[in-house]
């Protein structure tokens, strides 16, 4: 077994879900600094269109392979001759989730399962496992009462949303809470079927470190954004869809009163954390949060969305909400700070401006009424 947690260029990457939005910019800077990279893809039409094609932007110089996760023989070959694995190849939607229960069950739980269970039975040289985890895992966020100090509060409940009563309130006293920046160890309360096959995913890989000495690494993305984000997917990825929906001349529809406060980070400081992750030295599991560390609004999103395009402020206040939708998280960067060495650099508004500049010179498909129409027939929304 090889024990040294720190994988060096020349090393040959495997990056499950490469073909995706996180997955892609990784292999970019990966190849970038001189490591060897396969990708493992089954280019889910919902991410990759009906016709399933491998993105135009997927460097020449990745071997890329077909294969699902949740097939042992893909997965076999898949890991022949790897140093390290992204394990990125996840459904990603969290309304979605909540009635593709089995699906997202299946190649979330069911594909790491698979990964860890072919990695326990074969002859390798895998030296660590960096796993995209979610700020899904902790539910709501933390909370600051103004007379009982910091507060863990459970979501809000649907009678409260259906009187359009977005805030929080303190479950001890009543008073309204201040949201506070969270941190890895609030005490995780996954509240959508999403949340909970990344949470499983996470305790998967800590037993599979523990018992196998192969150091893993957890690393809980907030909401990010950026180019490649698949602009046709209307599941997830609200800067991607704030931005579709104005490009198509619709209005953009704020749920709640748009005053959620939510962490963007860009997908480039995603990825830098993504490489921290491969040169840090670790021999178990370890565990950090990737955000930008600040608390912007969803509304906040939406004016810069409008801005960049040079488009009219048009939203659509419905007092709509989504069942399971949490009122506010943004990340703590104390510890990824300190243990990983990860400071995110790209600015809110600079960002911005990329994804839009961006989205302009790509096909577009404005599927967001089919995704709002299914959470309605679920009573989801
Ligand atoms: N984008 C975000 O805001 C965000 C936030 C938190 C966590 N994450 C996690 O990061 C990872 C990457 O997300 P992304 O935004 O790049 O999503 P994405 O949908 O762009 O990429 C996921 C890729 O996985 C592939 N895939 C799906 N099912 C597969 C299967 N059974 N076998 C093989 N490949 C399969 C898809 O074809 C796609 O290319 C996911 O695990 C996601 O849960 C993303
Ligand atoms: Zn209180």
């Amino acid at each position: 077994m090889n024990n040294n947690s720190i994988i060096v260029p020349g090393s040959l990457i495997l990056i499950t879900g490469g073909a995706g939005f996180i997955g892609s910019h990784t292999c970019d800077a990966l190849l970038e600094r001189g490591y060897r990279v396969r990708i493992m893809d089954l280019l889910d039409p919902q991410v990759h269109g009906p016709g399933r094609k491998l993105p135009a932007w997927i460097d020449r110089r990745v071997e890329f392979m077909r294969g699902d996760v949740r097939n042992r023989d893909d997965l076999s070959r898949a890991i022949a001759g790897v140093d390290a694995i992204y394990h990125f190849a996840a459904q990603t939607g969290v309304g979605q989730s909540m009635y593709e229960i089995h699906g997202y069950c299946d190649v979330n739980v069911g594909g790491t399962a698979m990964l860890l269970d072919v990695l326990a039975n074969s002859d390798h040289r895998v030296a660590k496992i960096v796993l995209s985890s979610s700020r899904a895992v902790y539910g709501e966020g933390a909370y600051s009462c103004p007379a009982c100090g910091p507060v863990f509060p459970p979501l809000r409940g649907r009678e409260a949303l259906e009187k359009s009563e977005w805030r929080i309130f303190c479950p001890s006293c009543g008073a309204p809470l201040e949201s506070l920046p969270t941190a890895e160890g609030k005490p995780l309360a996954p509240i959508s079927v999403y949340a909970e096959t990344k949470r499983v995913q996470e305790e998967l890989l800590r037993i599979f470190s523990a018992t196998y000495g192969i150091p893993g690494v957890v690393l809980r993305y907030f909401n990010v954004y950026g180019t490649r984000q698949a602009l046709g997917n209307p599941y997830t990825g609200i800067g991607a869809i704030f931005v579709t929906r104005r490009l198509s001349g619709s209005p953009i529809s704020i749920y709640e009163d748009g005053l959620q406060g939510r962490d963007f980070v860009n997908v480039r400081d995603v990825v830098r954390a993504n490489l921290l992750a491969l040169t840090h030295e670790t021999s178990g599991s370890e565990t950090f949060n990737v955000g930008s560390g600040e608390r912007l609004t969803v509304l906040d999103l939406a004016r810069h969305v409008c801005r960049e395009l040079g488009a009219t402020e048009e939203f659509l206040y419905q007092g709509q909400f989504r069942v399971g939708d949490i009122r506010d998280c943004f990340a703590d960067l104390g510890k990824s700070r300190s243990g990983l060495g990860y400071e995110p650099a790209v600015p809110f508004a600079a960002g911005v401006a990329e994804l839009v500049s961006w989205a302009r010179g790509e096909q577009r498909d404005d599927r967001l009424e089919e995704a709002e129409s299914a959470l309605r027939l679920h009573n989801l929304m």
